[in-house]
């Protein structure tokens, strides 16, 4: 049984049968108690019917109280009518020897007690008296004996009614402590485990709930299709920021084409003065311009290994980064955004700052995106140029690095604040902007385990500043 359905159905299949035979055994010897007490209750009739004899017997042969005859001939009728009912119960109980012992033990008595009757007052001798008497205790006792034995059983059947109460409620009690453990441990645990991984997926960290391979029940279940989430949401992400740095490729491109230029144009300048001048030229000379021919290919190699590294699709590698080599690499490929807008780039460091264990590629993605965002802000203001400022720094056994991305453009109005980070909103005109920007960087400095925030004054400039902990954050598995 793997599923909680089955076990659930198992378990209240169990306790249905239990309750059914319960009830049964319960209303099975109520009835049964019900019947001997009607029988203890004939028997008690029985027993009174001789005893009210014996009392008439008593006035009669003591008293000479002639009027009891009357009495005693009306207690031996309902005697022996009573006897006579009670025929298969005494039967059943004690068996058929008891039964007529006790029919002629009263005949015996009727004919002991019939002459004395007849006789007149002080005519019954001592003898008779005697011998009647003795047969009376006799029926006592057998009318006592009959009573005794089903008042006994009756007994036995209230023992028994209570020992199924007991059981009864112990296994109740048994079934609450199970059920409640069983809703903790397999339920609500699952559930407060599940609760968190959502808010982890929340905050753009997607690791997946543990579970066991072999596990087949409905919770499993739940924890494969949310890994399954997980990981497509995770994978999305990845492609977002694909898509977004072919994107912001697609923004810097023709800067790209004119940072190429410069090398090459030298390029074809350097040999051309070669091939003309080739004669004049002496050793040093010509040896110096092959070392500008090497120099600037490396340069024009230089400008396309970085755009290439960029470009390159590794979405989910984590490796130690330097940031102050990924800033300047960032800034190399919009070099010509911050000439053209007339934008002095420049970094600071502060502190000892060491590597940090991250996505590079999707890190890049980030600096992309802060700098082309600060680049469109001074490109915005009415005068021209400006500064955009990175600093990079760490306090002396702080846990965390500090990223400040910082420029003096328009800056953000104060009820947009709050929007900027959210898919889609943009204030670039249509076609210009996604939108997506900082949401993907959002996202990236989350599953990072940082925290990204914004300052802005209008007309004044904005400053992001980002924190990433020191160390391999969770992500990184
Ligand atoms: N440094 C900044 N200075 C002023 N405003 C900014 C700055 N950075 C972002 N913003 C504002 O936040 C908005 C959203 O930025 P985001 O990068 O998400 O999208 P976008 O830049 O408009 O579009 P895309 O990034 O797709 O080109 C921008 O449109 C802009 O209004
Ligand atoms: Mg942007």
């Amino acid at each position: 049984m793997k599923t909680y359905r089955g076990k659930i159905k198992l378990f209240f299949g169990l306790c249905l049968a239990f309750l059914v035979i319960v009830t049964m055994l319960y209303i099975a010897n109520s009835f049964d108690l019900y019947h001997r007490l009607v029988t203890v209750e004939r028997f008690d009739d029985l027993l009174d019917n001789v005893l009210e004899l014996r009392r008439y017997e008593k006035n009669l042969l003591f008293f000479k109280d002639m009027q009891s005859r009357d009495k005693i001939s009306l207690y031996l009728r309902k005697t022996e009518e009573t006897y006579r009912e009670l025929a298969d119960t005494i039967i059943r109980l004690k068996g058929r020897r008891d039964y007529e012992v006790f029919g002629r033990d009263l005949e015996k008595y009727k004919s002991l007690l019939m002459p004395a009757m007849a006789a007149a007052p002080g005519e019954v001798t001592r003898e008779q008296i005697d011998a009647i008497r003795q047969q009376a205790r006799k029926l006592v006792d057998d009318a006592t004996g009959f009573s005794r034995i089903e008042r006994q059983s009756s007994e036995a059947i209230l023992y028994r009614l209570m020992a199924i109460l007991v059981v009864f409620i112990g296994f109740f009690f048994l079934i609450t402590v199970l059920s409640y453990r069983l809703l903790v441990t397999r339920i609500l645990g699952p559930l407060a485990q599940m609760k968190s991984a959502t808010e982890l997926v929340m905050q753009n960290n997607y690791r997946p709930v543990d579970l066991s391979p072999q596990a087949q029940d409905e919770i499993s279940d739940l924890f494969r299709a949310f890994n399954k989430m997980a990981r497509e949401i995770d994978t999305r992400c990845d492609q977002l920021v694909q898509s977004r740095k072919m994107a912001s490729i697609g923004t810097f491109t023709s800067g790209i084409a004119h940072e190429l230029n410069n090398p090459i144009n030298n390029i074809s300048l350097v040999a051309q003065a070669l091939i003309e001048d080739e004669e004049e030229l002496d050793h040093a000379e010509r040896h110096s311009l092959y070392r500008d021919l090497i120099e600037q290919s490396r340069r024009a190699s230089g400008i396309v290994k970085n755009l290439l590294e960029f470009s390159r699709t590794t979405p989910h590698r984590h490796e130690n980064v330097d940031l102050e080599v990924l800033v300047d690499k960032t800034a190399a490929l919009i070099k010509n955004e911050l000439r053209f807008h007339r934008i002095r780039f420049s970094k600071e460091v502060r502190g000892d700052l060491p590597s940090l264990y991250l996505e590079k590629n999707s890190f890049q993605q980030v600096f992309i995106n802060l700098f082309l965002n600060a680049v469109h802000a001074i490109g915005e203001k009415a005068e021209k140029g400006g500064e955009i400022k990175v600093v990079l720094s760490r306090r002396e056994d702080d846990p965390w690095v500090t990223i400040e991305v910082i420029d003096d453009g328009v800056g953000i109005p104060p009820d947009k604040i709050n929007e900027i980070f959210d898919p889609f909103f943009t204030t670039k005109k249509e076609g210009e902007g996604t939108g997506l920007g900082l949401s993907v960087t959002y996202n990236t400095i989350r599953k990072h385990d940082g925290t990204i925030e914004v300052q802005s004054t209008p007309g004044r400039g904005t400053r992001f500043i980002i924190r990433l902990p020191v160390g391999e954050p969770h992500a990184a598995v």
